[in-house]
């Protein structure tokens, strides 16, 4: 492995959600620095050759060690190995982390929505746990839809255990909205992120005002037909794309899977 291109880590813990998700931890080298919102290459040597796939990191930039949140494709050339991975193994972690899921590519605005989907949520466990996102706006809603509700493990227990952060609790205190809904299960809001946008059950829901270019920004991460069908509403609503280059009123990045 070229060390200029990645270096190599080991792994510090793994939790297994269900037979299709589950996050790891690794370590950070000191010198591996990068904006909460961003991905990297993560990957194993096989068979003597790197094999990577782009990952978000799904924990915040101050977090000593890095945190991400896996999908398992049985056949997935990379997930279906990863998926075994246990503490004290190597993993390679790429040197370029990269993404327009930064809080620098939005004006800014008073409500910051993410809308996400099965492992589209891991951006922003990383953003929900910085400072700045709740220096930035007033208020902060974070969506996660999953077919089935114990798709939702990983996003209810991040929310669950920052409201008890000594340091993150009390930002995110009064500001942060975590609201989780499934297509394919009961639970308290079922339906798509668009279908409850379109409806306005989502503003309803939640007791805020529908989306308004002057006031809301936000950003979107899932698979590809969920972020051109949600980026389709947030444009009828009047916000406009933004990137690095040219921050503007929301953002989008599709969920990487290995
Ligand atoms: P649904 O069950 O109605 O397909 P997936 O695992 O296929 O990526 O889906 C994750 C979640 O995203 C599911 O709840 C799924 O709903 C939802 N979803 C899939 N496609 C879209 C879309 N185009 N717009 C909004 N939500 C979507």
């Amino acid at each position: 492995m070229n060390p200029k291109l990645a270096s190599v880590e080991k792994v510090l813990s793994v939790h297994h959600y269900t037979d299709r998700l589950f996050k790891f931890r690794i370590t950070r080298p000191q010198s591996f620095r990068f904006r909460s919102g961003e991905f990297v290459m993560i990957g194993l040597l096989q068979d003597g050759k790197p094999l990577l796939r782009a990952y978000s990191v799904a924990s915040p930039n101050w977090d000593e060690e890095l945190e991400f949140f896996s999908i398992k494709v049985p056949d997935g050339p990379l997930t279906s190995v990863l998926q075994k991975i246990q503490p004290g193994d190597d993993v390679l972690l790429g040197k370029k982390p990269t993404g327009t899921l930064v809080l620098d590519a939005l004006t800014p605005g008073k409500r910051l929505y993410m809308f996400s989907t099965g492992t589209g949520f891991a951006p922003f466990a990383s953003l929900m746990r910085d400072p700045e996102t709740y220096e930035k706006f007033d208020e902060v809603i974070i969506t996660h839809t999953c077919r089935q509700v114990n798709e939702l493990a990983y996003s209810v227990e991040m929310a669950e255990n920052l409201i008890k952060d000594p340091l993150i609790g009390e930002m995110a205190e009064g500001k942060l909205r975590h609201y989780t809904t499934c297509t394919r299960e009961e639970h308290p809001h079922t339906g798509r992120i668009t279908d409850l946008i379109e409806s306005g059950k989502l503003f309803s829901d939640l007791g805020v005002p529908p989306l308004d270019p002057a006031t809301d920004r936000a950003m979107i991460c899932g698979s590809m037909e969920m972020i051109k069908d949600t980026a389709a509403l947030l444009e009828k609503a009047g916000l406009t794309e933004g990137s690095n280059a040219q921050p503007a009123e929301f953002v989008i990045e599709k969920a990487f899977a290995g």
